[in-house]
């Protein structure tokens, strides 16, 4: 029963800030929950059905990132938070680039396309194995972008699948100064260095003093 005096944590909740993302991919929402902590809550476009599905038409990570926070933003009260992000190899021209997510075609798994980045750079040493994942955050409200962020993490591409953590391109990305992958480091280690938390803390710095 909740006293009169103390409040419960559902009633607590209420009066918590909460962000929406312009995502239905439920990784990125847990990590962008758990890089901006207890403090606010972070639901996304899996739990608004009549949110729409918003193609991603850019050529660039930030045009995609401005259009998905300004379509939902027009559905929704109060701000909206959108994440492009994606790998670029330099040996593939920065491929897969914002095509990451579907890489070896609509609707493929992350499996896919790491098999299929593996596959096209196999044989090349690992001087040439450069690449980098960059991440845009886009904040909109009522159907204008409000401000940009981002933030990269450079690194190499190991030559096989190593380690089930992460998502995506994880299990092939080593961060500059590690051998292991992103796939074997712990979350914590890649929230240290990540194209997200980067980006995000400069979302956050904004919006701490956006609410001032
Ligand atoms: P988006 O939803 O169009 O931004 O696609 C992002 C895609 O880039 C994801 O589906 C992943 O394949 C890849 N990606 C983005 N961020 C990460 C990450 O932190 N780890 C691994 N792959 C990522």
């Amino acid at each position: 029963m909740e006293s009169e005096n103390i409040p419960s944590a559902k009633s607590l909740a209420h009066e918590l800030p909460k962000i929406l993302l312009a995502t239905r991919n439920r990784h990125k929402t847990r990590e962008i929950q758990t890089m901006l902590g207890m403090g606010v809550i972070v639901t996304d476009a899996t739990e608004q059905a009549h949110l729409p599905e918003v193609e991603e038409t850019g050529f660039t990570f930030e045009a995609n990132s401005k259009l998905k926070a300004e379509v939902i933003s027009r559905h929704v009260s109060g701000i909206v938070l959108a994440d492009d992000s994606g790998l670029e190899v330099d040996a593939l021209g920065k491929e897969p680039g914002v095509y990451s997510a579907r890489y070896a075609g609509a609707g493929c798994t992350d499996e896919a396309n790491t098999a299929l980045v593996l596959r096209k750079m196999k044989g090349f040493p690992h001087e040439v194995r450069a690449a980098r994942f960059r991440c845009v955050l886009a904040v909109a409200e009522n159907g204008e972008t409000l401000a940009v962020f981002e933030g990269a993490v450079e690194g190499f591409l190991a030559h096989e699948v190593r380690g089930d953590g992460g998502f995506g391109y994880d299990p092939i990305f080593m961060p500059l100064g590690h051998d292991q992958t992103f796939g074997e480091l712990s979350s914590e280690i890649k929230h240290t260095m990540s194209h997200r938390s980067r980006a995000l803390e400069q979302f956050k710095e904004w919006w701490a003093a956006r609410r001032k």
